[in-house]
């Protein structure tokens, strides 16, 4: 079985920055992202800046994409934002359930999974967020959490679905710490998720979705992540926030497409 994977590297900006540094940040990685080469460039940028980040990557290669969105299409949510206000905007990504809204705003796997389904009909592309903490990979727990998260999230979605989404593996003890999954921690995590979107799709529709790895991607760590059979990009945090450090990243993962 063959699949062509076109890695992607994506900025989750979370909540950083301001409008003329968005703008400046998202300009530069327009100028220069032919060094990206073969990998997809995402940027994330917090809500409020996204229109304007819009305008700076207009009719360029980079994409943009929310940091995530609510699952109704309109009505009294306070706050929130619809999955058509972000297609407005020109976002063709939406991330969901990120650990930070998992732990720190109580989003469930139901959540996220009613928000998944939103986003494709809405003709974004979810980059649904998965991992373990700390105190569950110790308990030897990681498989059976990131199964349950991955199984939940995406409850309900026929393989046609399935085959658009984008998932992320981010262990939430390399979230911001400078602690880095081993390559060989990473692609075990990426394989069991893969062998499981076989069984909950099919193993060739398995064999073309996404895998991105985050969690403290750099750089100069990048590159041992990008040659792991089933990682096909990563989600940054820190790194995007840098130009040079996000294109490094982008390069790194910009090798000639993985065929399995
Ligand atoms: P860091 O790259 O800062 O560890 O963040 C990863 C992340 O949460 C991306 O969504």
């Amino acid at each position: 079985m063959t699949a062509f994977r076109r890695k992607i590297v994506a900025g989750n900006w979370k909540m950083n920055l301001d409008r003329p540094k968005a703008v400046e940040l998202a300009a530069s990685v327009v100028a220069r992202a032919a060094e990206a080469g073969t990998t997809e460039l995402v940027l994330c940028p917090p809500a409020v800046y996204v229109e304007a980040v819009g305008s700076a990557v207009a009719k360029s290669v980079v994409a943009l994409g929310g940091q995530n969105m609510h699952d109704k299409a309109s009505g009294a949510f306070t706050g929130e934002i619809a999955p058509a206000m972000l297609v407005d905007l020109g976002c063709r990504y939406v991330i969901l359930g990120h650990s930070e809204r998992r732990t720190l705003f109580g989003e469930t796997d139901a959540f996220v999974n009613a928000k998944t389904k939103a986003a494709l009909a809405a003709g974004l592309v979810p980059i649904v967020c998965v991992g373990e903490t700390l105190e569950e990979r110790e308990a030897g727990r990681t498989g059976e959490v990131v199964a349950g998260q991955v199984r939940g999230s995406l409850a309900g979605m026929p393989a046609g679905d399935l085959a658009k989404v984008v998932i992320a593996y981010e262990p939430v003890w390399a979230i911001g710490t400078g602690k880095v999954a081993t390559p060989q921690q990473a692609q075990e995590v990426h394989a069991l998720i893969r062998t499981l979107l076989g069984e909950l799709a099919s193993p060739a529709v398995a064999a073309g979705i996404r895998i991105q790895y985050g969690g403290s991607v750099k750089p100069d760590n990048a590159a041992d992540l990008a040659v792991q059979p089933d990682i096909d990009g990563a989600l940054v945090g820190g790194a995007s926030l840098k130009a040079d450090d996000f294109l490094g990243i982008a390069r790194a993962f910009g090798q000639p497409a993985t065929v399995t």
